[in-house]
């Protein structure tokens, strides 16, 4: 390591800086809010292992296919698209990756709001001395009032434009370097705290002992789905990061790298959660309060508590700052592309939009609470279901399919021959890309419909 940094400096530095801002996408709330959340609804183990499963096994191929199309034609993904696909019917993948960048951030903008909320309450001490039932109310007000959320969502949205419009994003970057491992070093000292409390030996069965009776074709489906959303895969966003990438840089080690890092986070923030859960008799399946119900319980017992508070919930808040950043660029890019607009322009005129489709989404926990668009689900957790379960899966099926079957050999064999991977990579991650990934999505679909069943 040490000759190869003296030997190409240059590119050991751009490699470490490409590195984290593709996990600065990857790792946001997807990680710390969503996955232990969905854990907990979906039963625990069982959902983790079917999770591990799709992120090794489809997440990993296809983010090594996104770096590929990056890298290739430095374009934002429509362009990208177009310029590589024999056949014009492939730019609908550059759309669909559009529609979901949109559709994610207007409610990943509420939840982000939420947390400036909690950035706020920490800096007034208020979980200090607080009881379990008070600090489970407290999320419960948020929820209930309308005005804070929306204005909390309305917070977000601007920092996510103002980024953006300046076209600084990738300075925002750097700070990840300094940023994503603060955060990770507050994790594991949550995590230590977690795992010398009452409920550790519960929490930890709760997510590594597999319950297979709680396999049910939904938890199948919501865990394949996370897996894309927490690796930020089947939208084009690791087409953008991609198109940075240096020339000799292997993408497949890079991916590897992203995708342990992602998942690192994942498990260590269900690993700080789900002890207290435990410890404080709260249900598992809470659904999305889950975060917010648990952890300030931990600051108010905490020494310094309310100082560790501040300081974790604004490195929370960077980090969906950096992810949020990686959705609107997809849509930015296609916006600045299609209509010819500058980058500012584009940017407050889609963030508005993007606030304006946020805000039932914000509603949906008190005024508009009433109505369910899928099954039970109210605006916000539909908006969710669709997009991440079916649109990011969808979008990554046909990223596997464009690159397995549409993009010529020659550019999938060089570009992975490019870092020095033999060809047995190569034809392995091929014969995944074109059999294995694609089959997979389209048989957790088909489980889903009931035709089928394991
Ligand atoms: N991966 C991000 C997170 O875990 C969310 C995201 C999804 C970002 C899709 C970009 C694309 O928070």
């Amino acid at each position: 390591m040490e000759e190869k940094n003296c030997r190409s400096r240059g590119t050991w530095t751009t490699r470490i800086g490409f590195i984290f801002a593709a996990a600065g996408s990857a790792v946001g709330l997807g990680n710390m809010w969503k996955f232990p959340y969905v854990t907990g609804i979906y039963g625990g183990g069982a959902f983790v292992l079917i999770y591990l499963l799709s992120v090794i096994m489809i997440g990993f191929p296809i983010m090594v296919a996104e770096f590929m199309i990056g890298r290739n034609t430095q374009l934002s993904p429509v362009g990208a698209f177009t310029k590589l696909g024999k056949n014009r019917l492939w730019k609908f993948a550059g759309w669909l990756g559009v529609l979901s960048g949109f559709i994610i951030l207007s409610y990943y903008s509420v939840v982000g709001g939420w947390i400036l909320d909690y950035v706020i309450r920490s800096v007034f001490n208020q979980f200090q001395n607080c009881s379990v039932r008070q600090i489970e109310k407290m999320f419960e007000v948020l929820l209930e009032s309308p005005l804070r959320q929306v204005g909390c969502h309305a917070f977000f949205i601007f920092f996510v434009v103002y980024v953006v419009s300046g076209g600084i994003a990738r300075g925002i970057e750097r700070w990840n370097k300094i940023l994503m491992p603060t955060l990770f070093g507050i994790l594991l000292l949550l995590l230590i705290n977690s795992l010398l409390s009452p409920g550790a030996r519960e929490g930890i069965k709760f997510l590594f002992n597999p319950d297979f009776s709680k396999i049910t074709p939904s938890a199948i489906l919501v865990a394949m789905g996370q897996a894309f959303f927490s690796l930020s895969l089947g939208m084009g966003a690791m087409i953008t990061y991609g198109s940075y990438i240096n020339q000799d840089t292997n993408i497949v080690n890079s991916a590897a790298e992203v995708c342990f890092l992602d998942t690192l986070v994942a498990l260590v923030g269900g690993l700080v959660i789900f002890p207290i859960v435990f410890s404080c008799g709260l249900p598992p399946s809470a659904g999305p309060g889950l975060f917010f119900k648990t952890l300030p319980v931990v600051f108010s017992r905490l020494p310094w508590g309310s100082l560790i508070a501040f300081f974790f919930f604004i490195l929370v808040t960077f980090a969906a700052l950096t992810s949020a950043i990686s959705l609107f660029e997809v849509v930015v890019s296609y916006v600045i592309d299609e209509k010819g607009w500058n980058r500012k322009k584009s940017s407050y005129f889609m963030g508005i939009i993007i606030f304006l489709v946020g805000v039932p989404s914000a509603l949906s926990f008190n005024l508009i609470k009433n109505i369910e668009i899928i099954g039970k689900r109210n605006v916000f957790d539909s908006l969710d279901f669709i997009a991440t379960n079916y649109f990011l899966p969808i979008g990554g099926l046909l990223i596997a399919l464009f690159c397995g079957w549409s993009l010529s050999e020659k550019v999938s064999k060089d570009e992975i021959r490019k870092g020095g991977n033999n060809l047995f990579f190569y034809y392995l991650w091929r014969y995944i890309v074109r059999y294995i990934a694609p089959v997979a999505v389209t048989l957790v679909f088909i489980q889903k419909t009931g035709l089928i069943s394991f």
